[in-house]
């Protein structure tokens, strides 16, 4: 089902159908809550929403924490509007990043579009004011992130990224040493040694960052299936010593069991000791952050150690975290920073204002700058938490969902601990091995009494083949399985050969043996079609390795 809105200003307070309504007005007010330093469109994005249709008003010193100036956004063709209270009246869909204070539902005109964080099982208060206004209100951080078609609209993931990587160069600012090892005129310095706990989206952000600044990287997490991804951003995955399957489904993590714990603060325990900065991350959503170091471990680090609580404002992965501030205890400082992003806020903008961007395209797929919410689409179903006057949250879960993690057994028998975690299978036992290559040598020297002679040719490229494909595949690192797809296709374009076969000339191919002239013009066209696999597929390729290199 296609929903028109029309709201606000230009379209009046009742739903007209879409073909009557007039172009919409996307209205960005200020941030008011403190420290928030984001803005949630920049001018760049505001030229897209322009070419979607759309007008766009900005309040005035909307974007001047993120170093966006009125004259920029007027430079893109917004209009840069006085007061929050004429912004608000003035548009039919508003942007922002926080949820709004009950002064700015207040403003909100009925029937009005908003799209925001909005948090709704935090904020059950603002739920009621949202629906009392009879809003339609898509929270970006209800998108159901299973769905690989809503990854460009995944504010959370963005956001999380910027955080991931701030909380490293907070830990560098306060950390008395580089990060990387160096052998100089005066000494020999050896790299820092940087332990991140929970491997999220922020969590492997800082593994990609420290990394790169030539720390040496450890990561520990309770979902065993991000092992790979520590490693190819450079890190090393650190395994407690207990078999138990962190995953709660998701991609989120799950609460895990008590002897889980103790192994894990063992571990931790020993980590601390060892390591110059802790950057802890470990949150499962809707719960208080697991306290993962202990004031113990914080006394047991060396003087001029740092930890870098993200989770802060969830309660904190460290007993001695204080929320909002630096503190400096047992000659470790212990950052609490809640406001990362913030600290980045022009980079986190961009990104924030992006994935609203992409949202709107979604929404306005016509590019007549008009919203249609359409319920019956996965992502923007789960983004509506208020419609019409009724509360919308939870959707319902999505009906398609990209590759799900296999289920995994609970827990692991303890003779498969010794094989270690992350790779691609456990490695089989020698007799159930021994076995395997029995039977198919039997089997092979069958097929070769025999078979054939024409078909044990073919037989044999077959089998060697899938050994190099095997081996090929197995030999890549999971996280680059996307682009040996997409090279493995340019490469399979050399079935074009058999095409320019067929197109030669008379004279190579013999007259007598000349083709059709529309086996020809078949022919052409696979050559076409081949070589925008080849050169597309070369291209794709070569832009995700990019994504790869340092
Ligand atoms: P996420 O859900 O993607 O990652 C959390 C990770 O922690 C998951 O991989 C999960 O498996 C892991 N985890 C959960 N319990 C664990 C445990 N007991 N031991 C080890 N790992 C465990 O979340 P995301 O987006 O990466 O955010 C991470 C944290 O950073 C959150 O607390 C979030 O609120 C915070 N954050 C803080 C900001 C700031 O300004 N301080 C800004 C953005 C995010």
């Amino acid at each position: 089902m296609q929903t028109g809105v029309a709201t606000g200003a230009t379209s009046g307070n009742t739903a007209a159908p879409a073909n009557t309504q007039t172009a919409q007005r996307i209205g960005v007010p200020r941030e008011i809550f403190p420290g928030e330093k984001r803005v949630a469109t920049v001018p760049d994005v505001v030229e897209k929403l322009i070419k979607l249709g759309f007008s766009v008003a900005v309040e005035s010193g909307a974007g001047l924490a993120a170093d966006l100036s009125d004259d920029a956004y007027r430079a893109a063709g917004a209009t840069v509007v006085e007061g929050a209270a004429q912004l608000w009246a003035g548009s039919d869909m508003v942007f922002k990043v926080r949820p709004p204070t009950p002064d700015e539902v207040a403003a909100m005109p009925e029937g009005q579009t908003l799209v925001s964080f909005i948090w709704p099982a935090q904020n059950p208060d603002l739920m009621q004011q949202l629906m009392a206004k009879k809003a339609t209100v898509l929270a970006i951080d209800a998108l159901p992130r299973t769905l690989s078609r809503a990854q460009k609209m995944d504010a959370l993931t963005s956001q999380a990224g910027v955080a991931g990587y701030r909380a490293v160069i907070e830990a560098a600012n306060a950390f008395g040493r580089f990060f990387n090892g160096q052998i100089t005129a005066a000494g020999k310095v050896p790299p820092a040694k940087v332990f991140i706990a929970g491997a999220g989206v922020a969590g492997l952000a800082a593994i990609g960052t420290a990394a790169s600044l030539g720390a040496i990287v450890r990561a520990n997490d309770t979902r065993a299936e991000v092992a790979d991804q520590v490693v190819s951003l450079g890190g090393e995955f650190v395994k407690v010593d207990y078999e138990e399957e962190g995953s709660g489904g998701g991609g989120y993590a799950k609460v895990m069991s008590e002897g889980f714990q103790q192994a894990q603060r063992a571990m931790y325990a020993k980590q601390a000791k060892e390591v110059d900065i802790i950057i802890t991350t470990a949150l499962i959503p809707g719960k208080p952050a697991p306290k993962l170091i202990t004031a113990e471990m914080v006394k047991s680090m060396k003087p001029g150690s740092v930890i870098v609580d993200m989770a802060a404002e969830q309660g904190g992965n460290c007993e001695l975290t204080v929320p909002g501030q630096a503190v400096v205890t047992h000659g470790v400082t212990i950052v609490g920073y809640t406001d990362l992003v913030s600290r980045l806020s022009r980079q986190s903008s961009t990104l924030y204002s992006t994935n609203l961007f992409r949202l709107t395209e979604e929404l306005c797929k016509t590019k007549d700058g008009i919203v249609n919410v359409n319920m019956e689409d996965d992502a923007i179903r789960g983004l509506t938490v208020t419609k019409d006057g009724a509360i919308t949250w939870p959707a319902p879960a999505p009906k398609v969902v990209a590759a799900p993690a296999a289920a995994k057994p609970a827990a692991a028998p303890a003779a498969k601990k010794a094989h270690g975690h992350g790779a691609p299978s456990a490695p089989m036992a020698g007799n159930k091995l021994a076995i395997m290559f029995g039977v198919a040598a039997a089997l092979f020297w069958f097929v070769g009494a025999h078979a054939p002679e024409a078909f044990l040719a073919h037989f044999t490229v077959f089998v060697l083949a899938c050994f190099v494909g095997y081996m090929v595949v197995w030999n890549v690192k999971p996280a680059l399985h996307t682009p040996l797809m997409s090279v493995t296709n340019a490469i399979s374009s050399i079935i074009a050969i058999g095409a320019l076969v067929q197109i030669a000339p008379p004279l190579m191919v013999g007259a007598e043996g000349r083709p059709d002239d529309w086996i020809r013009w078949l022919a052409a066209a696979g050559i076409v079609l081949t070589s925008i696999n080849m050169f597309g597929g070369f291209a794709v390729t070569q832009r995700m390795l990019a994504m790869f290199r340092k």
